[in-house]
């Protein structure tokens, strides 16, 4: 059987193939079966395997995989109605070829037994600090330390409650506390209400993936994402329709490379992403301020919609409206130019800063003059006409303007787009060190 190894291809194709893979949240190795193995579908021949480095199977389809590259989840069922969806998130990871070890809580055991969870592990589960059997077999500390990631679904209030106190009065919590390992907790409340296994499951393959991917390990990157409110007087404000989404994915796109991120957020109605450090502001004077303050940073990327003007004369009361008086006359000033100022710092300048284009006609070419005028490295141009449904949706459709030229990346999804991004830079990153 023919075999190949990815390490052997030319760069450009390395490169193709890694932005590839980003976008599809694979390993490059995963990505290369997946072509291959589509590639012997339609020819109908066997599909040649790469044969280095082995990685782990993303496919949906048990395969063997090396003992030593299979990952290992914990899952913890608490005591929930949706424990019964439990049962098929085991068959959702076991499917994805990753190896499931599981424990019920005294009150899970309730809702599913330890026959049926340990029917679909294809294992004992355990259930019991103090069984001599299990802790002789293979005891809590080893289920802490051997298993990538912990999962806690459902997770209880009562369960999350104790991880926050920090007890350990039965297995799962004894468990829960010696864990080095990353815990992902699905909580459900209101009988049955938790996130679909499925979405679980996504969820661990990406917590998974980022774990050996840390193409950003070490560098340290300054995002801004969201709008900002400019006050006309202390109930009102001049704002804009950006959501944040595209700034917010990038930022966890980024930790999960392995980034060190400062995320500064104007007001949006989004989680903060987990494992960045977040800096609340309202306008843009405050987010130039926070970016400011960021510094130093090895990327900088200006994804939030900064309103160009604020109100020169905001009223320190509410502006009253009276029978028979004329409108207030607001006038506006100019305000900061964030991606301007980082951009032309004489020191501490990010050795990539990026800034985002968000235009309603003549895209390319606006980006172009941006890109120059801002001196700033990349542009991200896209085309927020309403039509295009972008402002404010989870789609994105972009084109990189750098130094070099333009490149249109297809329609794709946020979360898509800022894969994308931070495998690009992760790349600029390394040509730089070569
Ligand atoms: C029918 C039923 C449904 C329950 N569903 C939930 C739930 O969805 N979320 C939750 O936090 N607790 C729920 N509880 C309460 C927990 O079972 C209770 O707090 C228990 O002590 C949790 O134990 P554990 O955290 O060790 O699993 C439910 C209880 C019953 C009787």
């Amino acid at each position: 059987m023919a075999s190949l190894t990815v390490r052997q291809l030319d760069e450009r194709i390395k490169k193709r193939l890694r932005l590839r893979a980003a976008r599809n949240g694979r390993s490059v190795e995963d990505e290369v079966r997946t072509i291959l193995r589509a590639a012997g579908e339609e020819s109908g021949a066997e599909a040649p395997q790469p044969i280095s480095p082995p990685a782990p199977q993303t496919g949906r389809r048990a395969e063997a995989t090396p003992a030593h590259d299979v990952k290992r989840v914990l899952l913890i069922v608490g005591g929930g109605i949706a424990a019964y969806k439990s049962l098929d998130l085991i068959r959702r990871l076991k499917e994805r070829g990753i190896a499931v070890r599981c424990i019920l809580t005294k009150a899970a055991e309730h809702f599913v037994t330890p026959l049926s969870a340990g029917a679909i592990v294809g294992e004992r589960v355990f259930t019991d600090l103090f069984d001599p059997a299990g802790e002789f077999d293979i005891g809590h500390i080893r289920l802490a330390r051997e298993a990538d990631l912990i999962v806690v679904a459902p997770a209880t209030a009562d369960l999350m409650a104790k991880m926050a106190g920090g007890h350990a009065d039965d297995l799962a919590t004894a468990v829960l506390l010696a864990t080095t390992a990353k815990i992902l907790l699905a909580p459900a409340m209101k009988l049955g209400r938790m996130a679909e296994p499925l979405e679980i499951a996504a969820a661990v393959e990406r917590l998974l993936s980022a774990s050996t991917q840390q193409t950003l390990a070490g560098r340290r990157v300054l995002i801004t994402s969201g709008p900002t409110h400019e006050p006309i007087d202390p109930v009102r404000y001049i704002a804009n329709r950006s959501s944040g989404k595209q700034g917010h994915a990038i930022a966890a796109a980024a930790s999960a490379a392995g980034a060190d991120v400062v995320l500064v957020s104007g007001p949006v109605n989004l989680p903060d992403p987990p494992g960045v450090t977040i800096v609340h502001v309202e306008t843009a004077r405050d987010m130039l301020r926070a970016a400011e303050r960021a510094l130093p940073a090895d990327v900088a990327i200006f994804a939030a919609a900064v309103a160009d003007w604020r109100v020169a004369n905001a009223g320190a009361q509410k502006i009253k409206k009276k029978a028979g008086q004329t409108t207030p006359d607001l006038s506006l000033v100019e305000n900061p130019d964030i991606l301007a100022t980082i951009a032309h710092r004489k020191s501490q300048r990010p050795k990539l800063v990026i800034g985002f284009a968000a235009e309603t006609e003549n895209v390319a070419a606006n980006a172009k003059e941006k890109l120059a005028r801002k001196g700033c490295d990349w542009i991200l141009a896209n085309d927020v006409s309403p039509q295009t449904g972008i402002m404010g949706g989870n789609r994105n459709t972009i084109q990189l303007v750098t130094p070099a030229g333009i490149e249109p990346w297809p329609p794709q999804s946020k979360d898509d787009v800022a894969a994308m991004l931070i495998a690009r830079i992760a790349d600029e990153l390394d040509g730089d060190k070569a």
